[in-house]
């Protein structure tokens, strides 16, 4: 399956390649992510592709970015089996498994459109408690509704 994967796109210099994305989600990887951001980041998507570890496998090699702990735990909540390969000078420096935080700030909006924290007025930043990992389920601090993948991806404009 090594080979499957080089006949497609080369090993990258410098940057982050998101690996063992679940099969169909790369695009909503690189969504959450606000990516591509401009020419630096040249990058490569890799889906339907086959894997050891996983039957059918996504990947996202991006060139010239690392990601930062923020970015890493947003695409825990899309892709809770992906490994973060930091590359440099062609080599894997760092391999990270993303890891759902039991606790999470500011990244995603709270599915209640009343909730304090989206009442365009209030600075209440969104905060969630992780309340399930499968289903994704987590709950709001301020008004205790659920909040859902459906409602992540949709807020981010993507869907499946
Ligand atoms: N990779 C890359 N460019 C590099 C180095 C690695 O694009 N310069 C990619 C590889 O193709 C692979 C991923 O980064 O998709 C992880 O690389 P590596 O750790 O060498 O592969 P594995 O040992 O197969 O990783 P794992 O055990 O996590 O499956
Ligand atoms: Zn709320």
């Amino acid at each position: 399956m090594e080979v499957d994967k080089e006949l497609l796109v080369r090993k990258i210099k410098d940057g982050t390649v998101i690996d063992h994305i679940p099969a169909g989600n790369a695009l909503n990887v690189i969504k959450i992510l606000g990516l591509p951001r401009g020419k630096e980041n040249r990058m490569a998507i890799i889906m339907y592709t086959s894997s050891s570890k996983m039957k059918l496998k996504d990947i996202v090699k991006v060139e010239g970015l690392e990601l930062t702990s923020r970015e890493v735990n947003m695409i825990s909540l899309i892709a809770p089996t992906a490994t973060i390969n930091i590359v440099r000078n062609y080599v894997v420096v760092k391999k990270e498994r993303v890891k759902i935080p039991d606790y999470f700030e500011g990244i995603i909006k709270c599915s209640n459109p009343n909730c304090v924290s989206n009442l365009e007025r209030e600075t209440a930043i969104p905060k969630f408690r992780l309340v399930s990992k499968k289903p994704l389920i987590l709950r709001c601090l301020y008004c205790e509704r659920h909040t859902y993948r459906e409602d992540i991806l949709r807020q981010f404009g993507i869907g499946r």
